[in-house]
């Protein structure tokens, strides 16, 4: 591989986030959080520049960012649906919820419906165990997510879209 200073917008955005961390390797999760914040995924051009500006081979950062599910690595669909797949979410039928929702967006967890409008994500608890089996669309949590309130969910977002 080329050692050429990559001029591309990620790589710039990925090195100014490096140095706002100080370049330091030991905050490479909270670069990899920061730039996924920022840009909505990792992109594999941003890999080299982080590598070069922390100090570490682009394997090291490539190993993290696919070890870790939290981190995306292709652009994200316009909304968000994260479905929680923890125990207490489990046992109040979450992967009914879950089931449901693939089907009706024709898309599997992890995956991005075909007009780009959502991706569809299992994660590992929201803090809203109570209220379970729990959702969170964008930054909004909700509770009790039955199928049929994924339906309502799901609908919502298609009326925003269509406004
Ligand atoms: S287990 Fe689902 S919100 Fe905690």
């Amino acid at each position: 591989m080329s050692d050429k200073i990559s001029t591309t917008p990620e790589a710039e955005l990925a090195r100014n986030i490096c140095a706002s961390f100080g370049n330091k390797a030991s905050e490479l999760l909270e670069i990899l959080h920061e730039l996924q914040h920022r840009h909505g995924f990792v992109p594999e051009a941003a890999i080299p520049a982080i590598a070069k500006a922390v100090n570490l081979s682009r394997a090291e950062v490539h190993g993290v960012v696919t070890f870790y599910h939290d981190y995306r690595r292709e652009k994200p669909g316009r909304h968000i649906v994260k479905i929680c797949r923890a125990e207490a979410c489990q046992s109040m039928a979450a992967e009914e919820t879950c089931s449901h929702a693939e089907r009706k967006l024709k898309v599997k967890l992890g995956g991005t419906t075909s007009d780009g409008s959502v991706t569809l994500e299992g994660v590992f608890c929201l803090g809203n165990c109570a209220l379970s089996p729990a959702v969170m669309i964008d930054d909004k949590l909700h509770g009790r997510v039955t199928p049929q309130r994924m339906d309502e969910l799901l609908g919502g977002l298609a009326r925003k879209a269509a406004e």
